[in-house]
């Protein structure tokens, strides 16, 4: 038994208002406690960005280049990012369970790269994602794609099943062959999928106007990174992604493909969270390349 907390002096300082509850992450202030601290656990509530590393590329394409073993290529990175985009069989079977980032897994799926791929559906249940303890789970929405209704329609029913738990979900918008990846249309797709509930959403970068894309996005944007391009051209993106008003990006192949990528991902930290300007981050990209040379030939 504690003893009595018989004190007569105690300070209740009641000519002071109770500070009101804010929060950091754009759209975010009416969420529940639940959700916004799963939201902090993706975004630096320092910088309000957010370094996201994604690893998924196996749910529709298998053993991608650069994540045939992720246990000996991708756990060394882990602590370098604020969240990993993963699925829950590469979670549960490698990812080691004492890591701090924040966890986003993917909740969609269904097509291989050999079909048709906007014919995705639910292939999660949040109870499950529930017991991972992620911080949220990723849908792609097709928007003029083939089953973009089925695929929009995925995205609402984890947004309901989220709201019920504090999940948070992340709308990846899936930008097929045949459509072009200009202002226009990634306004048309960011928008939808925040107006149809979800709390962050991933797309493309563009030029011009990319900062209408994230502008008119009542949500927190995260820059897509796309097909492996040289390490100066994907910190230029990154940069002006981030100066256009994104909140973080979510690259997978330009950093796990990078020749060295401890010291990509080190770099495009400093571009997100510092605002380091990309002549400078490449030098440390290149600086650091040889220091973790040996450990990645190791690695890899
Ligand atoms: C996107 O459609 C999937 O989530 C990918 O598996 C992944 O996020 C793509 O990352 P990146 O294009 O940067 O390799």
């Amino acid at each position: 038994m504690p003893e009595a907390d018989d004190r007569e002096s105690k300070d209740f300082s009641p000519e002071v208002p109770q500070s009101a509850r804010v929060f950091f992450a754009k759209g975010a202030a009416s969420y529940d406690w639940g959700m916004q601290n799963r939201l902090a656990r993706i975004f630096r509530p320092d910088t309000g960005k957010t370094v996201m590393l994604a690893i998924d590329h196996g749910y529709f394409q298998g053993p991608t280049t650069g994540l045939e073993r992720v246990d000996l290529n991708i756990v060394p990175l882990v602590p370098y990012c604020d969240a990993l985009m993963v699925t829950r069989g590469i979670l549960r079977t490698v990812i080691p369970s004492a890591m701090q980032q924040g966890i986003v897994v993917r909740a969609s799926g269904g097509p291989s790269i050999l079909k048709e791929l906007s014919n995705e559906q639910i292939a999660m249940d949040l109870d499950d994602a529930s017991r991972l303890g992620v911080s949220a789970v990723a849908v792609q929405v097709f928007v003029g794609g083939e089953f973009e209704t089925q695929s929009v329609h995925n995205m609402t029913r984890l947004v309901d099943e989220g709201y019920r738990r504090g999940i948070p979900v992340l709308g990846v918008t899936a930008v097929g062959k045949e459509l072009v990846r200009d202002a226009r249309y990634l306004g048309l797709a960011t928008r939808m999928c925040a107006e149809l509930g979800a709390q962050i959403v991933k797309t493309y970068y563009c030029e011009p106007d990319f900062e209408n894309v994230t502008a008119g996005c009542p949500v927190p944007v995260v820059m897509a990174g796309g097909k492996k391009m040289t390490e100066k051209d994907a910190l230029v993106m990154a940069s002006r992604a981030i100066q256009g008003g994104a909140a973080g990006v979510d690259m997978g192949r330009n950093i796990f493909q990078s020749e060295s990528p401890a010291a990509m991902i080190q770099a495009v930290r400093k571009v997100v969270h510092e605002g380091m300007p990309v002549d400078d981050a490449y030098d440390l990209y290149q600086t650091l390349r040889h220091e973790f040379a040996p450990q990645t030939a190791g690695m890899r």
